[in-house]
């Protein structure tokens, strides 16, 4: 009942610190019964009055060993479960950790962060007191009436098979409330999840819940379901007493049942008087440990359904360890390519691409029409498209994903900085980058002003650099990427929260990689492609046209009508400027 087996062989490390709990908890527990045979044995002696100054001082040599013997074992089973406790946490963390990596940059597709981050912290944390305090005790609770059984059959056979005979109804009682607590404490989970899922959303926009008012809605729903996790927070403490009184009520029934019976066998003179007063003494340490087995049942439940978790995450599939490298030939082709998030609806229907190496091509079209679920399949992060997309010939999905990386620069208008310098920001796209090629970068994307009014490469960001404004947060992650220096570049509307000089600056710089890199550039904004190689104009997830600036406005399609719309607005915003100005 609730071992695990391959919980176990998961972390078999813990099974020398396991034993060793046990076998120490037996030792206190022979100790004590020789304390208690020495005793019993003395007031008997005292009762009969055949005690002599020789056997009282026996008496108390051997009970003084035996505490020292009990005070001993009970500080090294400690360390043990302490020790069990340790193997396991670091043993799989570690495993969880290294899943992850192997799951890789599309892992979002298997498995929710908020998840992760629960079974990594709080599921590992259950665990521990599984290895920790429930498997010594489960064995524990076995040995231990099987011990004092074996003594006391040299005292009166008897009373040992009544008290032995009671032990199991313990256990039994607990397998009967086990299949109820299994669906309340799975349903407690669901609902611990959903409340802290919900938590976090709210508090994370909690200014945009604020302009909407909407505060208050959100702050009565979460009360809702706070209450919900109370309701059911209280049911499971009600069973895990309700469950603790009946262990109760058998444990001293049992020892009762054995008491009764070592006193009848007295008074029928089948047992000795210190055999008796032993029986009786010794009768509670049989239900003890199970009793304490017992109370240690929702630590079980707890660590079962949290290893539960944490094999589904160990048990995602993995890509198979994917070996092509990207060849030297950097260009990409696109063919037939499809795509959907969910079955209802496809995102992409059939596109073709084609970017020759150190070309510059572009991809337009309206929002939504699925330009950034393209970049995130070229960049690995969506997996599980039809079609092809390869890389100088070989399939992007033959590639591994660290190499990719290495070949790849993907910038969009939500790359992450991270808390801590500029510098580390800038590091991670080149770790061994000198302070003048960073420099360089900010020079080049328009950041070194900015900077150097600042405290320079050591200025401090905040996290997901909140202290910087939207355009500073794109040039400085532009200007990482541009260190990163690799061979094929993909900008996702890189520029979209710039002011026209720094956008201008950056196209620049964009501009600049043109005939050195292979780049894929997209944009709402026309003007920022008109000098490319190629234009693919996408729609609805298909590419209707395709050309360069010239020949798409020849055809006067879709992307004509597009420029005209932007340059009109373009030119009526130039000439009102002249007007004001006049
Ligand atoms: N993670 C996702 N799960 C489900 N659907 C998604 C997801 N991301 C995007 N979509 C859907 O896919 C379609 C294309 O989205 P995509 O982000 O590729 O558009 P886009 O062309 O980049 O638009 P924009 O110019 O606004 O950035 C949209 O209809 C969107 O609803
Ligand atoms: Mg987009």
């Amino acid at each position: 009942m609730m071992i695990d087996k391959r919980l176990i062989g998961t972390v078999s490390e813990s099974k020398k610190y396991i034993a060793r709990n046990v076998a120490l908890q037996w030792l206190a527990l022979a100790a004590n019964i020789v304390m208690l045979i020495s005793v019993t044995g003395f007031i008997a002696s005292l009762y009969y009055g055949i005690a002599t100054d020789a056997s009282m001082i026996v008496t108390a040599v051997t009970a003084l060993a035996a505490l020292t013997v009990r005070f001993v074992c009970a500080r090294g089973a400690a360390r043990m479960s302490y020790l069990s406790s340790k193997a396991v946490k670091r043993t799989l963390r570690e495993k969880i950790y290294s899943k992850l990596l192997k799951l890789g940059a599309s892992y979002g597709d298997k498995i929710r962060t908020s998840e992760i981050v629960q079974v990594a912290v709080e599921g590992v944390e259950q665990l521990e007191s599984y290895f920790g305090a429930y498997l010594p005790q489960f064995f524990y609770a076995m040995l231990a009436p099987l011990t004092l059984f074996a003594v006391l059959c040299f005292v009166n056979v008897p009373s040992a098979v009544v008290l032995l005979i009671c032990v199991p109804l313990i256990p039994a009682a607990i397998a009967a409330v086990q299949t109820w607590a299994k669906k309340l404490l799975s349903k407690y989970w669901d609902q611990y999840t959903e409340l802290g899922d919900t938590f976090l959303e709210n508090l994370q926009g909690l200014t945009t819940l604020k302009i909407y008012q909407a505060d208050e809605y959100k702050n009565e729903e979460m009360n809702g379901q706070a209450e919900k996790f109370r309701r059911i927070t209280m049911k499971v403490l009600s069973m895990q007493l309700n469950s603790i009184t009946i262990m109760d009520l058998i444990a001293y029934g049992g020892a009762a049942a054995g008491i009764i019976t070592a006193v009848t066998q007295f008074a029928a003179g089948r047992v000795s008087l210190a055999g008796c007063l032993l029986i009786i003494l010794l009768s509670a340490d049989f239900f003890i440990p199970m009793r304490q087995l017992g109370s240690f049942f929702h630590v079980a439940m707890n660590g079962m359904a949290a290893s539960e978790k944490i094999f589904r995450l160990l048990d995602l599939p993995e890509e198979e360890m994917k070996t092509e490298k990207v060849p030297e030939d950097v260009s990409v082709t696109v063919s037939g390519l499809r795509y959907s998030y969910d079955e209802e609806r496809e995102i992409l229907k059939g596109i073709d691409l084609k970017v020759p190496e150190g070309s510059f091509v572009s991809i337009v079209g309206e929002s939504g029409c699925g330009k950034s679920t393209t970049a995130a399949i070229l960049t690995g992060r969506n997996k599980g498209y039809a079609g092809s997309v390869s890389i100088g010939g070989t399939e992007l999905s033959e590639i591994s994903e660290a190499n990719l990386f290495e070949n790849i620069s993907y910038v969009s208008h939500q790359s992450c900085l991270f808390k801590g310098t500029v510098r580390d920001n800038l590091q991670m796209g080149k770790p061994d980058a000198a302070d003048d090629e960073m420099w360089d970068v900010l020079e080049r994307t328009n950041m070194a002003g900015f900077l150097r009014a600042e405290d320079g490469l050591s200025t401090k960001l905040a996290e997901r650099a909140s202290n910087l404004s939207g355009g500073q947060c794109q040039r400085l992650a532009l200007a990482r990427a541009l260190l990163h220096d690799t061979p094929v570049y993909i900008f996702d509307e890189a520029t979209s929260n710039i002011d026209a000089e720094s956008e201008n600056a950056i196209m620049d710089e964009i501009r600049r990689l043109k005939g050195r890199k292979t780049v894929i550039m997209i944009s709402h904004r026309l003007a920022n492609v008109t000098d490319s190689d190629r234009i693919y104009v996408m729609d609805g997830g298909t590419i209707p046209e395709y050309g360069t600036h010239r020949s798409l406005l020849g055809l006067g399609g879709a992307y004509s009508q597009l420029w005209n719309a932007q340059q009109s607005l373009e030119n009526y915003g130039e000439n009102y400027g002249k007007e004001t100005a006049a």
